[in-house]
């Protein structure tokens, strides 16, 4: 099926009509009000650019080194449970979708596709491995060996859902238990519930703190990354704790709702670690403006999570291409409208604040 990406708006309607309703739920939904899930889309259009004018812009290079790993693009996947829900083959499609556009994927905790058969089909791309802490440090660490065998390169420690959030459109909409999506890479393999499931109500699933943070650094031979920090404190702290990068998040507005947005937040952040770490952000991004936006406030990556899932359920490994492929072409056209040439040029003054 032909995936259109004239603009994403177009592709999010389609993905809309295939879905199942329960599925389309689980994708879209914000916590509570889910004004959060809204407001992180308006935030980064409503800065302004300051473009520069009569600059070499013929030759563009949107070369970036994630953590020591050369990428083609700033832009990755960001690590979302339960492709089964949007096609067929999974997380399979997405891994191998986003390696044929050059992007780095984050493979998420929760899908029913083992980290070994996610790695073949990522060829020579990177994939970094997005982790739910479980108590068990045992099984952890064993899962974080298997993950280093299979060729991942760094391990995203999700920080910001030590208990779920609450849906109401979830709830009235639910994504049925089953052995489909059941989590086949956490201990015990549990079949899979979605954070939105009423059994969860309350239970703090992932309970993670900073000692288990210097644990996770110290057991972990890969480079730790922190994801769903908001605050520059926070951030100064998990460096403190041997973490090499954060990731701005606020995921995508499903837990709690009325947060900061992460555009709001990323200069904050990337202030406050400075160049002891790489700085990452995603949220509401999906537009090249966007992206050039956040990097130029100090993202050195952007990671987008519908986005991607639109194109998985359309269309496959494919859709997943073209979804990534857009978004990288709108980003080097806006760098040229902007007189940068790489990414280094995407410096704050372009940026109204
Ligand atoms: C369907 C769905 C499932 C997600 N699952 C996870 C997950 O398993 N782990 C995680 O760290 N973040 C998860 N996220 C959050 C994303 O990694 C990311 O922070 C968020 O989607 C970015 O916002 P965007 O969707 O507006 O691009 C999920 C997001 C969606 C939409």
């Amino acid at each position: 099926m032909l995936v259109d990406c004239i603009d994403l708006d177009a592709l999010e309607q389609e993905a809309r009509r295939v879905m199942r309703p329960e599925s389309w739920v689980f994708c879209d939904t914000g916590a509570d009000d889910e004004i959060t899930a809204g407001e992180n889309i308006a935030a980064w259009r409503a800065l302004k650019l300051r473009p520069r004018v009569l600059r070499d812009i013929v030759d563009i290079d949107t070369g970036v080194t994630l953590l020591g790993e050369k990428v083609g693009t700033p832009i990755m996947v960001a690590p979302t449970g339960r492709h089964h829900l949007f096609h067929a083959e999974g997380e399979r499609a997405t891994a191998r979708g986003s390696a044929a556009a050059g992007a780095l994927y984050v493979m998420s905790t929760s899908g029913a596709t083992l980290v070994e058969d996610v790695a073949k089909e990522r060829g020579r791309a990177p994939q970094w491995f997005q982790l739910y802490m479980q108590p068990d440090r045992e099984a952890t660490g064993a899962l974080l060996d298997r993950c280093v065998k299979a060729g991942f390169k760094a391990l995203v420690l999700t920080a910001d859902q030590p208990v779920p959030g609450w849906s109401p459109r979830a709830y009235r909409t639910p994504v049925i238990a089953s052995e489909k999506i059941r989590s086949v890479n956490m201990v015990g393999q549990p079949v899979a519930r979605t954070a939105y499931d009423p059994d969860r109500k309350g239970i703090v699933m992932f309970p993670t703190n900073f000692s288990d943070l210097e644990w996770l650094v110290k057991r972990c031979a890969m480079p730790v990354v922190v994801k769903g920090v908001l605050r520059g404190d926070d951030a100064k702290r998990c460096v403190d704790c041997g973490a090499k990068a954060i990731m701005v998040s606020n995921h995508g507005g499903r837990h709690l709702d009325t947060t900061v947005t992460t555009a709001e937040v990323i200069a904050e952040v990337a202030d406050a670690v400075g160049r002891n770490a790489e700085v990452y952000v995603d949220g509401g991004i999906r537009r090249g403006t966007d992206i050039v936006k956040a990097l130029a406030l100090g993202a050195r990556a952007v990671l987008v999570g519908r986005p991607p899932l639109w194109g998985l359920s359309v269309s496959g490994a494919a859709g997943v291409q073209a979804v990534m492929q857009h978004l990288h072409d709108e980003m080097i056209r806006a760098m040229q409208l902007c007189g940068a040439s790489n990414l280094a040029a995407l410096t704050p003054d372009l940026v109204k604040v």
